[in-house]
């Protein structure tokens, strides 16, 4: 009897260490699969400053929703994007395997414990002296961004040690100095000059003092503890319809793909002065991984090599109503007209947004800033010459360039 039960104990000993050593085995076998296609250091998380080029829903939650038809292709309803969908730093985020970054402005619904997002469509490097309904340009300046990042994170790291259940929706302290931290600011900056009526001379004087604040800027995140940047150049706003419409060029000054050459040579100015800010910042900045990288020049090549990218014809905005780049600046991409009692948008999306490259006239599609997006994430445009995921790499020697 005995014997029996000690037989009977001896099996199901032995079945337990069958599994057991299964699970291990394929627990061994899962984890070195892991580390041969993925990071072995991703970012846990993505803090994002900006304009509407990256903003996620900032202005929104402010100032009100953008209206529909934004967000039409993705998201199927508006979503606090100036596109019809994805952006590009949602790429990003879905390339590093995390969620789309909620607006640290979002009040409702957000989730922010991989990350959060501080730009806001209309947003300046250089505080602005004027309201938004007097200029249009956000109040949520990037001085402003940093003071919510700082704040951000300072309360994130306190609400988690009380381990309340607010906790689950803030990121965990060592967070903040493995993340990735992206920046895509400064055209609001070049184009506030010109609605000043300042000439292009006027508006590169300025440039120097835009760039001293932001570097500033870079400072101070990296004395907080950030050591990861990816720093977007300004792209070509002599291409986009909200400036071809407002400064009408004599012949001469349109380049052969419609672009204002005048607005152009002031971003590429802009983005030559940037570029000497981040290697002045590397050699400051001892411990920091700082990547450039050129949007300029993806988005004009872009724009003059649509077709062959697979996109119509260059700078006619899809979403707008009437004027020589379908986009007039009273009557924007959403905006609506009572008839009969009844509101209507009369500045509606085009049939196919998909082979377009300007949304709303300021703004970029979801497929263009796909294949943006797309140029960008291995590092061919950047300096260093380095991929999205930079942490896959070495850091020690990521810094000796
Ligand atoms: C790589 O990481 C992503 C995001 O965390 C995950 O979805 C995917 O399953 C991982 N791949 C492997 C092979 O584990
Ligand atoms: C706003 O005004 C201050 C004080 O006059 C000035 O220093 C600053 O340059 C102005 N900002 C802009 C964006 O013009
Ligand atoms: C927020 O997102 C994280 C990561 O995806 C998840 O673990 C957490 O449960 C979420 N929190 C809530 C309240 O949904
Ligand atoms: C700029 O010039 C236009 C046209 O001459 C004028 O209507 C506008 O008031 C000027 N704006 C400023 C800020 O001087
Ligand atoms: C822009 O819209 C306004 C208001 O409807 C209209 O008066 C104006 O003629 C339009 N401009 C063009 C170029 O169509």
């Amino acid at each position: 009897m005995k014997m029996r039960v000690m037989e009977q104990y001896g099996e199901k000993l032995r079945q337990v260490i069958i599994i057991m050593s299964w699970v291990v085995i394929s627990t061994v076998v899962t984890c070195s699969v892991t580390e041969a296609r993925n990071c072995s250091f991703p970012y846990p998380a993505i803090f994002n400053f900006g304009d509407s080029n990256s903003d996620t829903g900032g202005l929104s939650a402010a100032f009100g929703q953008a209206p529909p038809p934004n967000g039409i292709t993705f998201f199927h309803t508006p979503a606090g994007r100036y596109s019809d969908g994805r952006l590009v730093i949602d790429f990003i985020a879905q390339n590093l395997g995390l969620p789309y970054l909620s607006a640290y402005l979002d009040s409702v619904g957000s989730n922010f414990s991989n990350g959060a997002n501080f730009a806001t469509a209309g947003s300046t490097i250089r505080p602005q002296n004027t309201t938004k309904s007097q200029s249009g340009y956000s109040p949520i300046s990037l001085d402003v961004q940093l003071i919510q990042y700082s704040d951000f994170k300072t309360r994130s790291i306190l609400i988690r040690k009380k381990g309340d259940m607010l906790k689950t929706l803030l990121p965990k302290e060592e967070y903040f100095s493995k993340a990735l931290y992206t920046f895509d600011i400064g055209q609001n900056d070049l184009t506030a000059g010109y609605k000043l009526n300042m000439t292009t001379e006027q508006v590169k004087a300025y440039i120097p003092d835009v760039l001293g604040q932001f570097s500033n800027v870079i400072r101070s995140v990296y004395k907080e503890g950030a050591r990861s940047f990816w720093i977007h150049n300004t792209g070509p706003l002599g291409c986009l319809p909200y400036m071809l419409d407002r400064y009408p060029m004599n012949a001469a000054q349109i380049d052969k793909f419609g672009c204002a050459t005048p607005f152009n040579e002031v971003a590429q100015y802009f983005n030559h002065k940037l570029k000497e800010i981040v290697v002045q910042l590397r050699k400051e900045l001892s411990e920091a991984t700082i990547v450039y990288v050129d949007v300029y020049t993806v988005k004009y090549t872009l724009i003059s090599q649509a077709q062959k990218h697979g996109f119509e014809n260059g700078v006619i905005a899809c979403c707008g109503h009437g004027g020589k780049y379908n986009f007039n600046n009273t009557e924007r991409c959403g905006a609506t007209k009572i008839v009969n009692g009844e509101k209507i948008v009369i500045a509606n999306s085009c049939k196919d947004p998909s082979v377009r490259i300007i949304w709303d006239g300021i703004h970029y599609t979801e497929a263009a800033n796909k294949w943006i997006f797309q140029q960008i994430v291995n590092g061919h445009f950047s300096d260093p010459s380095i991929s999205l995921k930079m942490d896959c790499h070495d850091h020690e020697s990521i810094h000796q360039y």
